[in-house]
């Protein structure tokens, strides 16, 4: 990949402040509902995330299931189940309707705690939890499907901020109203880029065209290339190729890359270019480095 010419500006001041709203809200709950992309399984995690958690236990949602290859995403789901020791479930929070295994896992998790609790004599309480995951990668989606049903407003709580809305989902569940975001950084560039392709990166922090040519260099590289070239009516792929393709031209006969770059992008995202995950499987030598 052009990892030289694409560069992802991250901002530590945002991160520092988004790391301690997550901590704040992270001290609420009993329960962690963490969702990444499908798409990314391995990039749209986040390094420091067993530091913020702490022992809290965690479900881990593998979301926009509808977007990626289902025999991979089977394969990702028994290495993650593997490597992290938490449930993991595969979502579509746009599509599907139902979530219920969610909430039933969400509850088993959080039942030790409210265990211990009991056993210090306080009466049995419904379990706290939140969502939490990078931007775009469908929180308050899978919020909005979760309470759905339930629109029991339990209001704050003593030691709750006024901001922080608890939703009743169902006798033993409780649910934060609004996510927690983890701060998109990944020190790995091949990652961050990942993280731009999917929109969990503002658009002020790179320029479409070296982005969008990664992501077409990654895609000839791998068992997708054929399709793609198909889609765009190229031999090869390239930011040239499909403008020139797509007769798309700027001031003269200069081709508008910046134009082609823009719907590539678009194109990926909204799945027209087929159902890809983009990280690489670890292999097992490797997962001591990149479990979590
Ligand atoms: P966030 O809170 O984590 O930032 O994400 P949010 O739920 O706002 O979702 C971001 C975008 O991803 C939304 O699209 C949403 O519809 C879409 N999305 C969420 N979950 C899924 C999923 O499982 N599959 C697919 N394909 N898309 C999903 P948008 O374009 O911003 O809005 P719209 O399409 O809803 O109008």
């Amino acid at each position: 990949m052009k990892k030289d010419k694409v560069h992802i500006h991250w901002y530590p001041g945002h991160i520092a402040k988004a790391e301690r709203q997550l901590k704040e809200k992270l001290n609420l709950v009993d329960v962690v509902i963490e969702v990444r992309d499908a798409r990314i399984p391995l990039s749209s995690s986040y390094a420091d995330i067993k530091k913020l958690l702490g022992d809290k236990p965690k479900l881990l949602l593998l979301n926009k299931a509808d977007l990626v290859d289902k025999e991979e995403l089977k394969k990702w789901v028994s290495y993650l189940k593997e490597t992290t020791k938490s449930p993991i479930i595969v979502t579509d929070a746009k599509g599907s309707k139902d979530l219920s295994l969610v909430v039933k896992h969400a509850v088993e998790l959080a039942e030790p705690k409210i265990q211990a609790l009991m056993a210090k004599g306080l009466l049995r309480r419904a379990a706290r939890a939140m969502v939490v995951g990078m931007p775009n990668v469908g929180k308050s989606s899978v919020i909005n499907k979760l309470t759905k049903s339930s629109k029991t407003k339990i209001g704050a709580k003593a030691g709750v901020t006024r901001q922080q809305q608890w939703v009743r989902i169902n006798p033993k569940l409780d649910l934060l109203d609004t996510p927690g975001i983890i701060p998109t950084k990944q020190d790995d560039q091949l990652q961050a880029v990942k993280l731009a392709f999917v929109s969990s990166v503002s658009e002020n922090a790179y320029s479409p065209e070296p982005v969008a040519g990664a992501l077409l260099e990654m895609l000839s590289e791998g068992k997708y290339n054929q399709a793609v070239c198909e889609y765009y009516k190229v031999n090869e792929l390239s930011l040239e190729n499909i403008a020139t393709a797509r007769n798309w031209l700027i001031r003269g006969d200069n081709l508008d890359t910046e134009r082609t770059a823009i719907y590539v992008l678009k194109d990926f995202r909204d799945g027209r270019l087929g159902k890809f995950i983009l990280d690489e499987l670890p292999s097992a030598e490797d997962n001591d480095c990149c479990s979590d």
